[in-house]
């Protein structure tokens, strides 16, 4: 999700205004909002890749030339002729490859699904179809095949001011544009929840082009609405009782699915991240929740769901939240299989979950917390992967150590186990128990005196080279003074990328070593400090990473989220970043997306043939870009933009990118 501001503003309020800019920060110093401003002047922008032009002007002729001699001397080893940063209505990805849309919001999924018509939505038809803003995208082989598979994708949220017609006003307030919208109906309500959750669906490539099996077996739609069961220690605890489940181990539903993963042994995984949106309502006074809540922003009342659901409303059903903000798991092999919340993962605003065998057989599951100043996690099962025996490996994540990182100045990491009875972890802090330690683990880490980051986002281990990814997404509320060695700028409004090596190369273990990797944003204004290399072109550097994957040769791919005119003269997109060698930190673009979306997935199939993307909330934000501007495409289609074809990616979107001709992405 763009910054994390709720849905509620985020439809009311332009997202270039909302954008994580200037802080508050009290001085005269100018602060990286004016600078970034300045530089990405109206101007610049007005016309799509102008916005490069613009930028290339301005670097330096000295830096121009030893951008070249560092190119002659090797630069990107990536192959690929990079894309032209910019700002239009399109997705553009490198010559040679096709970028196709595979899912649509909307789209049919199951030989009954109804044709998606935007005039006459309803839940029913949408819990058959492909949900709303797709984030997580991951592919879990049919018979080991890399043409053949189940694609599972989660759909973290909804924008009701682009999903349904006739809602929205542009409104002048102080000069700004906004945007009004109406209060949305129990029908209505009913749709976003529907259209969150997750996607299950079989896809086939056929003559080099992928398509859905629209009557696949284990097809399925996820939704706020499904039923899961809560398990691990927190299950059948009071503190997640409620009316609706006395016993405590039944949830209904899930939402904000974020990122994700799929486990070693195929079962597909979903994030719970944004949940203090969906909350409404006051907790009874002195309640034994209040801190709890608090500390997790609990409630936000974003969305309109506690007008309709008790459950939803805290005054109503006070535990209901803390059935909230978990891990899910998915057995996809079974469609009627009940997804389980994992508690033994920890409950806070979970960004995703990638892991990996360790070399002990034991499974690393790497978490970020996605807050400004919040922590990053890992969690080691107990129990060890069975390779030969798939169900043995079915509730590995009910058991096992979660770990918080502490990041010294020295370059040494610490992962500090959350664990009830140890250090601070005790009744004279509050916790009766491991089950009260994971309910509240955002306090739990605060005790252990753990790493405030810049806002952790995707962490993604690396086999090939044994190293972690982390991105750190952005934090324009660090003050100078808060500033440490691995959050080293104050005011951080393009992120940084940090590598972490474990000791002995084992993912495990309880200390590593980290160094920053990249700190982002445009290396040609000294003012920002970002690292990328001199071989990296104007149109290689990036801002706000978010996703990440590692392809089958071992190499990084980052995804961004919050680029835009303003903030860095580009939509969001996916760049190719070197880890190794001379190359190291230079950077290169390889896809971008229409204004207003920001780029999720990434993903590449196991022969490294395919890229998918996930294409989310396109047009979000786009009515403050003139060429674009919009309340609501659906509103618009006829008068403002005459050229409208359905397959352009203005409905959220999975994108297969492939290279003409066949074989792999990049070589
Ligand atoms: Fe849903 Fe942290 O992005
Ligand atoms: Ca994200
Ligand atoms: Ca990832």
């Amino acid at each position: 999700m763009t910054e994390h501001r709720s849905p509620d503003t985020h439809f009311r309020t332009s997202l270039l205004e909302e954008n994580d800019g200037p802080g508050t920060n009290p001085t005269d110093n100018q602060t990286m909002g004016e600078i970034i401003a300045a530089r990405f002047s109206r101007r610049g922008f007005l016309q799509g890749s102008l916005a490069a032009t613009a930028i290339a002007v301005t670097v330096s002729p000295l830096a121009l030339i030893l951008a070249d001699d560092a190119r002659a001397a090797g630069g990107s080893a990536f192959s690929f002729d990079e894309v032209e940063a910019g700002v239009d209505d399109k997705h553009h990805v490198a010559a040679g490859y096709d970028a196709d849309v595979l899912l649509r919001w909307g789209d049919p999924l199951f030989a009954d699904s109804p044709a998606f018509d935007p005039t006459k939505q309803s839940a029913e038809a949408q819990e058959r179809q492909f949900g709303y803003n797709n984030d997580y995208v991951g592919y879990i082989p049919i018979d080991g095949s890399a043409e053949h598979g189940l694609l599972v994708v989660n759909h973290e949220y909804t924008n009701p001011h682009l999903m349904f017609p006739g809602i929205v006003k542009v409104v002048e307030k102080d000069g700004k544009k906004e945007l009004e919208v109406a209060p949305l109906s129990k029908d209505q309500v009913d749709v976003e929840m529907a259209a969150h959750g997750g996607t299950v669906v079989e896809i086939r490539k056929v003559s080099g082009k992928w398509q859905v099996v629209r009557d696949g077996k284990l097809n399925r739609r996820i939704t706020s609405n499904t039923e899961m069961a809560l398990s691990g220690p927190v299950a059948g605890h009071d503190r997640v009782k409620t009316s609706a489940d006395p016993t405590g181990t039944k949830a209904i539903g899930t939402v904000n699915n974020c990122a994700g993963g799929v486990t070693p042994w195929g079962t597909y995984i979903m994030a719970e991240e944004n949940i203090h949106g969906y909350f409404s309502g006051e907790l009874p006074a002195d309640h034994a929740e209040a801190a709890n809540y608090k500390r997790l922003g609990i409630p936000e009342g974003a969305y309109e769901w506690a007008a309709h659901y008790d459950r939803f409303d805290i005054g109503k059903e006070p535990n209901e939240p803390n059935r909230f903000g978990w891990i899910v798991e998915v057995d996809v092999n079974d469609p009627t299989s009940v997804p389980r919340k994992r508690t033994a993962m920890g409950r806070f605003k979970h960004e995703g979950a990638e892991s990996i065998v360790a070399k002990d057989g034991r499974v690393v599951f790497y978490l970020g917390d996605d807050e400004r100043f919040d922590y990053v996690y890992k969690f080691v099962t107990a129990g060890k992967f069975n390779a030969e025996d798939r169900a043995a490996n079915m509730d590995l994540l009910d058991d096992g150590t979660l770990y918080v990182a502490k990041f010294a100045e020295d370059g040494s990491i610490e992962w500090l186990p959350i664990v009830f009875g140890q250090g601070p972890l005790t009744a004279e802090n509050g916790f009766a128990s491991q089950a009260d330690v994971l309910i509240e683990t955002r306090r739990a880490a605060d005790l252990l005196g753990a790493t405030k980051m810049d806002r952790p986002e995707d962490v993604q281990p690396n086999a090939a080279n044994g190293k972690v990814y982390l991105m750190l997404t952005n934090n324009s509320k660090r003050k100078a003074d808060q500033v440490d060695a691995a959050n080293p700028r104050a005011e951080n409004a393009f992120g940084h990328i940090i590598e972490i090596v474990e000791d002995g190369g084992d993912f495990t273990a309880a200390k590593g070593k980290w160094e920053v990797l990249l700190k982002c944003g445009d290396p040609s204004v000294a003012e920002v400090g970002a690292t990328f290399s001199t071989a990296t072109t104007a149109n290689g550097w990036f801002g706000m990473p978010d996703n990440c994957a590692i392809d089958a040769a071992g190499r990084l791919w980052v995804s961004t989220d919050g680029q835009g005119p303003k903030a860095t003269g580009r939509t969001d997109g996916l760049w190719a970043v070197d880890t190794e060698g001379e190359a190291r930190a230079t950077s290169k673009l390889f896809f971008r997306v229409p204004i207003g979306a920001e780029l999720c997935g990434p993903l590449f199939t196991p022969d490294d043939q395919t890229a998918f993307v996930a294409v989310q909330h396109p047009a979000d934000g786009g009515e403050d870009w003139e060429p674009f501007g919009r309340p609501s495409y659906y509103e618009d289609l006829s008068t403002r933009w005459p050229d409208f074809k359905p397959d352009m990616p203005v409905r959220p979107s999975v994108v297969a990118i492939t290279k003409q001709g066949g074989g792999k992405i990049a070589v």
